[in-house]
């Protein structure tokens, strides 16, 4: 049958491992989804920094690449809120598929991309834009669609982890914790995304979002990063029995006008006993609490390329085989259009109550 050509857009350290995962695996996820799955090209910024992938596939106008007609899928690993955001509605306006993990995009534009995919019919998946190679959106959005999901919080930056975990164990100082992630590859050249807590209010924007069939911006989360966390809070929170983590809280909340979410992102404080407190290094976890299911914890690596280049992969096999069956991804529910309720009254400031019921 004719193959499924997909158009790479970015080709860094997840883009390469999708690359790689792709040609390793073509075999088994031709068999998966029903046809050959082939990338139609790469756009990247400088062609000559990738020799790993072949030359020939290789192109510096992403436009170019998303028109062409043969193009059933674009996968977006570029980052970034432009050129991406108009790279995506033009593809899915034409009705291509549209895989990414551009967490700030779908937190800022999400609205606008589900608008785009359910007009043409398009399919729209992003589950690597959240805790890399954690299932965690599609749980969120398919497998607890009938259950009344209450809160989702939990650890979804991996740097600041590793950050804040190297600070315990080693009582150094944050600048120097920072710099060792730096070292080992963790902390990116400008780790101010990460740190100043922008990564997580973005994953926790699009988690709340799906979890309270609402729309949250990135704008709407009250967030707080781990700048100015010392080795004195550390060690105080030690002595309380509590580590400090990074947490992001989505929670719908009743209000005396009615439902409202509240979403936060700031360095919390959690009894040693918790699940969380012993999350370390790059690892995330997030629970989500619902009404019938109870509490669940997704736990696993939140970074890293071929752990981010796993989701990747799930969403294209999905939107592969749905081009292959004639099938169709998840679909917006319909919006409730909840408030956000102000910061000023969370209760719960930085001595979270985050106990598993
Ligand atoms: N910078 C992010 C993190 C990468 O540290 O978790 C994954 O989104």
């Amino acid at each position: 049958s004719d193959s499924i050509k997909v158009a790479l857009l970015g080709c860094g350290v997840v883009g390469s491992q999708v690359v790689r995962l792709l040609d390793e695996q073509a075999e088994e996820l031709a068999a998966r989804v029903g046809a050959p799955v082939e990338l139609a090209g790469i756009a990247v910024r400088r062609p000559q920094r990738h020799p790993e992938v072949p030359a020939e596939l290789l192109t510096t106008d992403p436009a170019a690449l998303v028109a062409r007609p043969d193009v059933d899928v674009v996968v977006e690993l570029m980052g970034g809120i432009e050129p991406a955001r108009d790279l995506l509605l033009d593809a899915l306006k034409n009705g291509r598929s549209v895989v990414s993990a551009n967490k700030a995009l779908l937190a800022e534009e999400g609205e606008a991309l589900a608008a785009a995919a359910r007009e043409s019919g398009a399919d729209l998946y992003y589950e690597a834009s959240v805790a890399g190679a954690i299932p965690l959106l599609r749980p969120i959005q398919q497998s607890l669609a009938g259950d009344r999901i209450r809160r989702v919080a939990g650890i979804v930056n991996g740097t600041t982890n590793f950050i804040l975990s190297a600070m315990e164990s080693t009582g150094a100082g944050y600048a120097d914790a920072l710099e060792e992630a730096g070292r080992l590859g963790y902390a990116e050249a400008d780790p101010t995304a990460d740190v100043d807590g922008y990564d997580a209010a973005s994953k926790a924007a699009i988690l709340a979002s799906l979890a309270f069939h609402t729309r949250v911006t990135a704008a709407d989360v009250h967030r707080e990063g781990i700048r100015d966390v010392t080795a004195t809070d550390i060690a105080s929170a030690r002595a309380l029995g509590c580590s400090v983590k990074l947490l992001a809280i989505c929670e719908q909340v009743d209000t005396a006008d009615g439902p409202a979410v509240s979403a936060r992102v700031y360095p919390a404080m959690i009894p040693k006993s918790h699940p969380l407190a012993s999350v370390s290094g790059a690892f995330n976890a997030v629970f989500v609490e619902a009404d019938a299911a109870g509490a669940l914890m997704f736990y696993g690596q939140g970074a890293g390329g071929p752990q981010t280049a796993s989701a990747v992969l799930g969403d294209l096999v999905a939107a592969a085989r749905n081009r292959v069956i004639g099938g169709r991804g998840p679909r917006d529910s319909a919006y409730a259009h909840l408030p956000i309720q102000p910061m000023g009254e969370v209760r719960t400031r930085y001595h979270v109550n985050v106990d598993v019921h």
